[in-house]
């Protein structure tokens, strides 16, 4: 064999192996969009909810907090100005927010006292396992993001990626707000629920740092001009 049979035969398969991966690559990614039809879109979400709604069941004074933030950062994003597709997607990640929790022991979620240092390590993961559970689902790529980023602060000081500002999307910067407000003014195993308007004194005190100071003042004019929004505790939201 001459050199240059030798060399077109390495370089024959070299772009065979390379076109070989990109053609794979592509297939992959077409895979990924039409795997899942409209039907088995739907069933895996209310697969997902009922697990949702199994660990809110864990303690009955949970039990319809995930429908809660999802009437909360649904009338606030509304009020923003979000397009309804997302919206949508806003409505499933609230929905399924804290799906994580399916890895936090029992005693630990219903504890009445303060949690330790490793307890609170421990409950601190579940926004990331949330994540890392819906992750194999293609079509939830946006609320795998907005799940991951529920609990990021604005001053970056949040988990799991301790990400700044705009760098969280706004779905999860309205959740931050309406997960807060709803577990503020509900009852829990180590507190009773605060008043509306210490609530909307925490929002505000902690507007800039924890929340996004413009979903706080949109949230706040909302709760004053439009009282109606506010949810009674045990109340059901079909919205
Ligand atoms: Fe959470």
């Amino acid at each position: 064999m001459t050199l240059l049979t030798y060399l077109i035969a390495i370089t024959t398969f070299f772009i065979g192996i390379f076109l070989g991966y990109t053609i794979s690559k592509k297939e992959d990614k077409i895979r990924s969009k039409q795997v899942w039809s409209r039907v088995q879109r739907r069933n895996i979400m209310r697969t997902i909810n009922a697990l949702v709604s199994a660990i809110d069941f864990k303690d009955h004074l949970t039990r319809n907090h995930s429908d809660s933030v999802k009437h909360y950062a649904c009338v606030i994003a509304k009020k923003m100005g979000m397009p309804d597709k997302e919206i949508a997607g806003l409505k499933e990640a609230c929905k399924v927010h804290d799906l994580g929790k399916i890895g936090v022991h029992d005693n630990i979620l219903t504890k009445p006292d303060k949690l330790t240092e490793e307890e609170y390590k421990e409950i601190k993961l579940h926004s990331l396992a949330g994540a890392v559970i819906l992750k194999p689902f293609h079509f939830l790529d946006k609320v795998v993001k907005m799940v991951r980023q529920h609990h990021e602060r604005y001053d970056g000081k949040g988990y799991p990626d301790g990400l700044k500002g705009e760098k969280i999307c706004l779905s999860a910067r309205i959740m931050a707000v309406a997960d807060s407000f709803e577990a503020m003014t509900t009852d829990r195993t180590y507190r009773k629920r605060m008043s509306l308007e210490a609530a909307i004194d925490e929002l505000k005190k902690y507007k800039g740092t924890q929340f996004d100071p413009a979903v706080v003042d949109v949230f706040i004019k909302l709760l004053k001009e439009e009282p109606e929004i506010l949810k009674q505790s045990g109340e059901q939201n079909n919205a």
